[in-house]
């Protein structure tokens, strides 16, 4: 996939340049200079000659076959060159170029006019405005770059040209190799998709990292992103997200939405890890490239001070990992050779002054134990210690076994030779305990992500009809906002059990439609312009008998008039009062990038303070809805605390299933909510007590 781009037989440099400073000749002078084995061919109308290869005036006059051209000419330039890659049959270019839409709308239309041209000349293209490409394996260097990395298996790819610069620099300075370095530029063609399905395929690639500012095409993402991950990591850092369009929202989940969201559901649905810092997309890095997966979460941490030993212990607590009880015949044997003042029990406290020999041989027996399935090994320098000897006794020892070690020499002059050791054979150092318990973590959780099933899809039966019918005469009356009357409407045609109820216009309407539902009824106000209907006063709950009922339709009806005099009153609506029950909140909101999203969180009126919800893109699995139920903090509530019956689990996962189907099937609902979804007891299921729903055309 995107062969020409990583392993061509020719390569032409447009704009290749005799002036050493210009971008056109250091990307001549790479390509060169790192021993790119094919044929390379300087494109400039005015040098017959430049890095001692043949110049020639245009693409078109060289005599033989190119596989990949670089455009390295000033914007006006670029489209005459796409011309000229169709007549020669390039068939894969990059434009190192910059002035297109980053510059604006003029540079925009540009783009576009580039894009449209190159698709129908059948080019793929990377860039405009980025650096350039590097494939280590084939020695080729078409980049800007100052250096070239190591040959090694992290892909990477990234939107920023700057990052791409600095994390090579960081790589040349750690001794960490790369297989290929992509710079996306602005994404004109070919975007973090493309490039992660042509990783997959790269056998010199182990795993995949990547910096984004945005990503193009949500849905078709999430779905290479998906098929990648079950073979090679990804690791992302998104930056750039931001909350701003959730600020606009009308519903609580629109409220509670925003990209931040959408990406982490995407990212966690499509199996990818995501980076928080810069600090630990190159730790995670560094270890899913050099170190097997953990079997398992149990950890042994070695360490010659207390201090270090409990910081490690305290973060591998807050982790999926967790530290193994040290077995018997094990805590024996270190016994016989560790001074007395040492402690066998993990952390394995082999006292300050512990030489090499002594991490030597209790590392052999830690390794030695079945029950351990990662290490960790802390040093902290004493006087005494020799680190690089420590370093190269892990290193000899590392080499027969295969789990992951990890290591955190801490402190900066006295151990920076053996931290050198360390990362020259492959083994993750890391400054403090904390980032290597986390890299063991992701990688861990990357593990277990791989072990679970084929996700299961569940599909109900729904009459599509009705609520494309409620819709056309909501969009008819030039609305967006459904009554309550409607969204309930939709619920039924797609499922949910509700709540029976009836419109009341008078007192006397009301009490008869309590008394046919039969108490204790809850009465709410029925307006398509009251959207938060308990802060305008337009609920009352438990209404025992009729003149509770009287009243409650004078004080609603006279609260909204009050407060929001030019709502539209419709009537009160009378409700049956569902007994018992824990309240929820399930949500529907449309991400710009991924499309729908669902969300769950406790209900009620505390749902935006405590902001305890999940988010996932629909279409939502069966496994992805119960992720959804046990993420959210307050999750043992619903399991039952103290006692009490736990909630229908299975009510609320149907649930968030049946909106999700909706949440597919019509794009035109771009925000709703079910405020509160009122979840009976285990096997009595789950009732849409209130329900909001905003379409657009
Ligand atoms: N075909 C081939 N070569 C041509 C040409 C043509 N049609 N027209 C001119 N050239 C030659 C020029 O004569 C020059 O060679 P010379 O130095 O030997 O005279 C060379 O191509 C480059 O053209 P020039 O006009 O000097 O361009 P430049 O080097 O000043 O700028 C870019 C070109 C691409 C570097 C510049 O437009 C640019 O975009 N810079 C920013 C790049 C960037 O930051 N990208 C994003 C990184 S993340």
């Amino acid at each position: 996939m995107l062969e020409h781009f990583f392993n061509p037989s020719s390569i032409a440099v447009v704009g290749a340049s005799q002036n050493p400073g210009k971008i056109g000749y250091d990307i001549l002078n790479n390509i060169i200079r790192y021993g790119f084995k094919g044929a390379v061919y300087p494109i400039n109308p005015k040098a017959k000659e430049i890095l001692g290869r043949e110049a020639f005036p245009d693409l078109v006059s060289v005599p033989s076959q190119i596989d990949l051209a670089i455009v390295a000419l000033p914007s006006p330039a670029v489209m005459e060159v796409i011309e000229q890659c169709g007549r020669k049959k390039v068939d894969s270019v990059v434009i190192i170029t910059a002035g297109f839409k980053e510059i604006g709308p003029e540079g925009g239309r540009l783009e576009q006019a580039l894009a449209a041209r190159a698709r129908e000349l059948g080019l793929r293209v990377v860039g405009p405005n980025c650096l350039g490409i590097i494939d280590t394996a084939s020695a080729l260097n078409a980049s800007f770059a100052a250096g070239m990395p190591l040959d090694g298996h992290i892909g990477f790819f990234s939107q920023s040209g700057a990052m791409c610069v600095a994390i090579l620099d960081w790589a040349l300075g750690e001794n960490v190799g790369f297989s290929r370095f992509v710079s996306l530029g602005n994404k004109m063609d070919i975007s973090e998709t493309q490039i992660m399905l042509s990783m997959e395929h790269d056998k010199n690639t182990r795993v995949i990292l990547g910096y984004l500012e945005s990503i193009e095409g949500g849905p078709l993402f999430m779905k290479a992103a998906r098929q990648v991950s079950k073979k090679k990591p990804i690791i992302i850092i998104k930056s750039g997200t931001t909350s701003a369009g959730a600020k606009a929202a009308s519903s609580h989940t629109g409220a509670l939405a925003g990209s931040e969201h959408a990406y982490n559901a995407a990212f966690k649905q499509s199996g990818i890890i995501r980076a928080e810092s810069m600090q630990s997309l190159f730790g995670y890095a560094v270890a899913f490239a050099n170190q097997s997966l953990p079997k398992g979460p149990s950890l042994a941490i070695i360490t010659n001070s207390g201090g270090p030993g409990i910081l490690a212990a305290d973060a591998c607590e807050k982790s999926s990992l967790h530290l193994s009880p040290i077995r018997k015949e094990t805590a024996d044997e270190l016994r016989s050779f560790l001074p007395p003042t040492a402690s066998v029990y993990n952390p394995v406290d082999i006292i300050g002054d512990a030489p090499a020999e002594r991490y030597d041989r209790t590392l052999e027996v830690i390794l030695r134990d079945h029950a351990i399935h990662a290490v960790l090994i802390l040093l902290a320098p004493t006087a005494a210690q020799d680190p690089d000897a420590v370093a190269r006794g892990i290193v000899r020892l590392a080499k027969d076994s295969d789990k992951p070690i990890m290591t955190a020499f801490m402190g900066q002059k006295k151990v920076k030779g053996a931290r050198k050791i360390l990362q020259d054979h492959a083994i993750p150092s890391y400054e403090y305990p904390e980032d290597a318990i986390a890299a063991l973590d992701a990688m861990l959780c990357y593990r277990r992500a791989q072990e679970e099933p084929e996700r299961q899809y569940q599909h109900f039966e729904a009459d599509r009809g009705s609520v494309r019918q409620v819709f056309s005469s909501v969009i008819g009356q030039h609305r967006h906002d459904l009554i309550e009357k409607e969204a309930r409407e939709v619920l039924k045609a797609y499922g949910f059990r509700l709540p029976e109820n009836h419109i009341a216009r008078t007192t006397k309407e009301a009490v008869q439609a309590a008394s046919k539902i039969g108490y204790p009824v809850v009465m709410k106000i029925a307006s398509p312009d009251v959207l938060h209907k308990s802060d305008m006063g337009g609920v009352r709950v438990k209404l025992e008998n009729d003149s509770m009922v009287e009243d409650a339709f004078f004080d609603i009806t006279a609260n909204i008039q009050l407060r929001q005099p030019d709502a539209r009153i419709l009537g009160v609506m009378v409700q049956e009062m569902i007994p018992r029950g824990k309240e929820v909140i399930l949500g529907i909101t449309r991400d710009i990038q991924f499309g729908p999203m669902i969300m769950f969180g406790l209900g009620g009126i505390y749902v935006e303070v405590l902001k305890d919800v999940a988010f996932r893109i629909a279409p939502l699995s069966v496994e992805e809805a119960d992720a959804m139920i046990r993420e959210i903090r307050a999750f043992p509530l619903l399991r039952g605390v103290r006692g009490e019956a736990p909630a229908d689990i299975k009510g609320i996962r149907e649930a968030l299933l049946r909106l999700s189907q909706l949440a597919m099937d019509f794009p035109e609902i771009i925000e709703g909510d079910i405020n509160p979804l009122l979840v009976c007891p285990d096997g009595q299921g789950a009732v849409a007590v209130d329900a909001r729903i905003t379409i657009h055309e």
